[in-house]
Order: structure tokens, then sequence, then C-alpha cells
């Protein structure tokens, strides 16, 4: 594998559980560096997506290539370049925090300095608890630590920040935006769209099995989705435009009706841009359904 390869590789990747397809021909590549987000409704395949590139599931068709090893094969050294904080873990938690990573810690060849990690998920307190004294958050915090512990070059984050309180989601974004800066490529999924839209360079919309978008965070969508709204009201009626020409209609308005009442430029989010996207494709498959009814 070379610097430039990808460093996961997808292609025309079929998974079904029995006779149900929960994704049919998903295909992509998370590039050396990269953060990409993979979005999607409950149920889209994301996490099965995850454990079939961590080795833990197997996939039913299709190719699949994480740091240059099909991952249904993966050894334990490759094992030990990937890092991964699963949706939910099975964690019994009768030892303390700082021994649960100790423990870890010795486990990899090049582990973070125990102190360092413990620091960085805001456990410092919590060192010497009971992980099954610990609140749910506290928890999650341990799996995103065991999940950094081994230095990975590749980190799979499912769902990391789920049961966050604000100020510990913010503390995350800092952790990860300093392993983005020492180069860990990072698989993330979130249904907080303001963490994606702050974590990720690029992104995946994946829905009914199949991705419907991929590109920069900042492009998918389309341009057409991240026009601006002017909102106002006028005799009591509430009036908008979706323009570019932001100065231009304001001016228009004052024109018209003085200082307007209620007046906001609203720039679409990534979750309007998201729920916009699913809705598209939602009313495109109900009318190809039209279409083939017999
Ligand atoms: N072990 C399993 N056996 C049968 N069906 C499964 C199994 N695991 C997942 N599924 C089904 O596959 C589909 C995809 O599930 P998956 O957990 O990958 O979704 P997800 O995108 O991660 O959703 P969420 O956002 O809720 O975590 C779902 O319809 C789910 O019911
Ligand atoms: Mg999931």
């Amino acid at each position: 594998m070379t610097t430039t390869d990808p460093v996961v590789r997808v292609r025309d990747l079929h998974k079904r559980y029995g006779s149900f397809p929960a994704f049919d021909g998903v295909s992509f590549d998370i590039h050396r560096g990269e953060t990409f987000a993979l979005l999607g409704p409950n149920g889209a395949g994301k996490s099965t997506t995850i454990e079939i590139l961590e080795g833990y599931r197997n996939r039913t068709s299709g190719e699949a290539s994480v740091l240059g090893v099909d991952p249904g094969r993966g050894g334990l050294e490759w094992k030990a370049r990937l890092g991964i904080v699963l949706q939910s873990t099975g964690e019994s938690g009768n030892v303390t925090v700082r021994e649960q990573l100790t423990h870890f810690a010795g486990l990899y060849p090049h582990s973070r300095d125990v102190d360092e990690v413990i620091a960085a998920v805001g456990l410092v307190d919590k060192q010497k608890t009971l992980i099954r004294k610990l609140s749910g958050g506290q928890r999650r915090r341990v799996d995103v630590a065991l999940g950094i512990i081994g230095r990975p070059e590749l980190l799979f984050l499912d769902e990391p920040t789920t049961g966050f309180d604000p100020e510990a989601r913010r503390q995350f974004w800092q952790l990860v935006e300093g392993l983005k800066q020492d180069g860990t490529t990072i698989l993330l999924t979130t249904h907080y769209l303001d963490e994606a839209a702050r974590l990720g360079d690029r992104a995946g919309v994946i829905t009914g099995g199949r991705l419907i978008d991929i590109g920069g965070i900042d492009e998918i969508g389309g341009a057409e989705s991240r026009v601006p709204i002017v909102r106002w009201r006028q005799d009591g009626v509430e009036r908008s435009v979706r323009t570019t020409e932001l100065g231009l209609v304001v001016a228009r308005v004052v024109a018209e009706v003085g200082e307007p009442q209620g007046l906001e430029i609203i720039r679409p989010s990534l979750e309007d841009i998201y729920l916009q996207l699913l809705a598209d494709h939602a009313a495109g498959e109900a009318a190809d359904l039209m279409e083939n009814a017999p």
C-alpha cells in the first residue's frame, strides 16, 4: 500500500441479514488523514458498514480494503492499527478507569500515555472509580479513551458522543481536532449534524441501503441547497426569499416597508441540507414507484 492509496476502499458492498438487504451496492473511499462522516437515518446501515470494515461482520459480496488489508482476513497486527468506538459496548466495568486504560495501553506497540488520554476525555476526577459506577456519558468517555489509547492510524467512531453533555461534546471535538492534526484518519457516524459539520472533511449519506450523496462537507446536497433565506414580516404576514444577493434583497425590502419586522438571514445548516436530501430522495423513490406501478 502506498501513501496515496485510500485508507478505506469499498466497492459495491452488499450485506444481507437473511433475506433483508441492509445495504445494496455501497462504494466509497476514505483518504489518509481525512475525517469521513457517514450519515443516515436509524437503520440505514452505518454500524453494519463500520462493523464490516472493522472485521467484526462478514460482507455478503463486494470488495473492501482497510489499510491495504481485506477486513475479513485482518490479523492482530492489522487490528492494532485500528481504533474502535462501537455504538454499544458490553462493558461490565468491574475495574477502575485507570486500570482499564493501563491494561489496554499494554496491548498496543505505540500506545498513548494513559494520563494524557484520561485528561483528554475529562476523566481525571473519575480515574479511580469503577467503570460500572460511572454515569452513561462518563462510560462513553471511557469507550472513546479505549478507542484512541493505541494511537490508531484509522479510528472508527460510531455515534461517539451520544449521552455527552454539551461541554463534554465540545471537549470531544477538540480531542478529535487534535487527532486530525496528528494525521489520524477517521470514520465518524453521528446523528448530530453540527458535529459532522465541525469535524467532517467529507460526508456520505446512506439511506435505504444506498449511498445517495457523497462529497465535501461544504458541498453535499449541491450549491442550490446552500442558498440563504431572507425572512421578514410584512403587514403581519411572514415573507421569505431565497437569494445569494442578500444586500440587494434587504435594501429592496427596506425601501418598500421601512425597517422590516423580524428580519433574519438564515443560512441552511448541514442538518437542513441533509433533511432536504432525504426528503428529495424519498420523493424521487415515490415517483419511480408510481411510474412503474402496473
Ligand atoms: N444482526 C442483525 N441481524 C439482522 N438484522 C440486522 C442485524 N444488525 C442490523 N440489522 C438490520 O440492518 C439494518 C441496518 O442496521 P445498522 O445497525 O447498520 O443501522 P445504523 O445505520 O447504524 O442505524 P442507527 O443510526 O440506529 O445506529 C437495520 O434495518 C437493522 O435492523
Ligand atoms: Mg448504528
